[in-house]
């Protein structure tokens, strides 16, 4: 099915400039952006994001991170989104990502993995919620 799902180009990837490179993977693989935005996060609203991962020992860097610089959020549509855009990103950790995969081309460390993707319908639909209203998506037929 067509679904949509909530992509992050994280800190270190935009700072790196491969924000066109990640927009290309999305774009050769079916997926097509209708909503995009580069944010910086306040550290409330990276604490609202990630509130699912509050008490984890590796949330205090998380927030840091996320925070350290500004982002891009997208809207990805297209066929089996959710599930396409977590096989183009490849493992959290890029150390065990596929070859091939964003994190493994692009990303440095856990923390610093480039990119975020939801990873069920729930999660998409608050995560696109959070970051953007129905009126902010663009219906590309
Ligand atoms: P993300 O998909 O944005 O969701 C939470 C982020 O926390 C994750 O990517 C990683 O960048 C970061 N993180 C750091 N350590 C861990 C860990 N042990 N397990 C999961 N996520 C982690």
């Amino acid at each position: 099915a067509i679904e949509r799902t909530f992509s992050i180009v994280k800190p270190d990837a935009v700072a790196k400039n491969v924000i066109g490179e990640i927009y290309s993977r999305f774009e050769k693989n079916g997926l097509s952006i209708v909503a995009s935005k580069m944010v910086r996060l306040s550290r409330e609203r990276a604490e609202g994001f990630y509130a699912e991962h509050k008490g984890r020992p590796f949330f205090p860097a998380l927030i840091e991170f996320m925070t350290s610089g500004p982002v891009m959020v997208q809207v990805l549509e297209g066929e089996n989104a959710i599930a396409k855009n977590r096989e183009l990103m490849g493992a959290t950790n890029p150390q065990e990502a596929d070859a091939g995969t964003i994190r493994a081309d692009f990303a440095e460390s856990i923390d610093a993995n480039a990119v975020h993707g939801s990873d069920a319908p729930e999660s998409a639909a608050r995560e696109i919620a959070y970051f953007f209203a129905a009126s902010d998506i663009c219906d590309r037929g």
